[in-house]
């Protein structure tokens, strides 16, 4: 035991006090109880519990990606705190299934004493979003759904904070365009890269050309579709056109920063990129479980309500499609999946930057 430290008492290290009196059903209050309330209340409290654990990792990871200089503990810590969010977040979506075991008719019975609360104005959801890096833009609808609106003056100046702060979208972005190895003396990636991606779509050329099962039409048609793929490929090695797209508002991380992406993904089989491969990967299955977590989410409103619209005053499941399908935030990464090549047609690295790339014990 620690010295003058008194005997630690579960109920009360806990809190138990305060965290099991802190339901108070509307319907109670009104003196008709509906039973299922209290359900409903403590999937609801439970989820805010889980988003205070979420915000205190990713406080930690972007704490880390803040310095100059990610270390490799760090970066693998990192990613241990992401792979537990991911787990976290298995938590958030499978409550989901305990909370449909209220029927739609049970929720009527106290739905309406809710108004104008809403999950809407869940203030830690939105520091999550926020923090991750959502493009506000992006949002459906701002002006209809303006969440920050519903809030109070106070939660709005916490917000607004978070706001000015750099997100872990930013964070990444800046720590991938300080990668090394992208290009020395001895290897440039990107001329590397652009060469065998030419030398690909030559041979998927050729092949169009030579196949005798095809027809005319059906040759025009598969070079067509060649076409497309080749611009596909030059609006990622053209850095304007990329720069482009991004004030377009179709992509948004900056062209260095993806091409380190690109390469981390490409050799991640080389030791050095192991760490950051599982990185990226992490963000992009949290993107997807939060993705999921919404559609799972907008299904629940639709079987609840139905076509009704929310205590927060928006459409419903109309609304929280369109969330689902725009309020992504490492969906640049996901896309690099397009241009990925197999491995037996990567550059090949030199000698010596294969060793920098691998860990080698030295000697003492
Ligand atoms: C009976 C169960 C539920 C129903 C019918 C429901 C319905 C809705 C609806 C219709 C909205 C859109 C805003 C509005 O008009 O109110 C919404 C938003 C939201 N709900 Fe729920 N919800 C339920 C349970 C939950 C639970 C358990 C959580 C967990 C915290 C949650 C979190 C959220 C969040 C974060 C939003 C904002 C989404 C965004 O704007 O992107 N909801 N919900």
């Amino acid at each position: 035991m620690f010295k003058n430290q008194q005997p630690t008492y579960y109920h009360d290290y806990l809190k138990l006090n305060a965290l099991l009196n802190a339901q108070s059903p509307k319907s109670k209050e009104q003196g008709n109880e509906a039973h299922e309330e209290m359900l409903f209340i403590i999937v609801h409290q439970a989820y805010e519990l889980w988003f205070k654990q979420i915000l205190h990792d990713l406080k930690f990871i972007k704490n880390n990606f803040s310095q100059e200089q990610v270390l490799d503990e760090e970066l693998s810590e990192c990613t241990l705190k992401l792979e537990r969010i991911h787990k976290i977040q298995g938590l958030l979506l499978s409550q989901i299934d305990v909370l449909e075991t209220m029927t739609p008719m049970d929720f009527l019975e106290f739905r309406d004493l809710l108004i104008p609360a809403s999950g809407f104005q869940s203030v830690q959801f939105r520091e999550i979003e926020i923090g991750l890096g959502i493009n506000e833009g992006q949002r459906p609808d701002m002006k209809q759904y303006n969440f920050m609106g519903r809030l109070n003056d106070k939660d709005q100046a916490n917000l607004k904070k978070v706001m000015t702060q750099d997100s872990l979208f930013k964070l990444v972005e800046k720590w991938l365009e300080r990668t090394p190895f992208l290009n020395n003396d001895e290897f440039d990636f990107w001329t590397s890269y652009k060469l065998s991606i030419e030398k690909m779509l030559e041979k998927d050329k050729k092949i169009i050309e030579e196949n005798e099962t095809l027809d005319s039409a059906q040759k025009e048609a598969q070079l067509a579709n060649l076409a497309i793929t080749g611009k596909t490929f030059e609006a990622l090695l053209n850095e304007e056109i990329h720069n482009k797209s991004i004030e377009e508002g179709k992509k948004r991380l900056s062209h260095k920063a993806t091409q380190a992406a690109l390469f981390i993904l490409l050799y991640r089989h080389e030791p050095i990129f192991n760490q950051p491969f599982r990185l990226l990967n992490g963000l992009m299955t949290l993107d997807s479980n939060f993705t999921t977590w919404r559609h799972r989410h907008a299904q629940l409103a639709k079987r609840m309500l139905g076509t009704k619209i929310g205590t927060g005053g928006s459409s419903g499941h109309k609304y929280l499609k369109a969330t689902a399908d725009r309020n992504k935030i490492f969906e640049d990464f996901n896309n690099l999946s397009t241009f990925l090549i197999p491995k037996s047609a990567l550059p090949m690295l030199p000698k010596e930057l294969k060793k920098k790339l691998s860990f080698h014990f030295s000697g003492y």
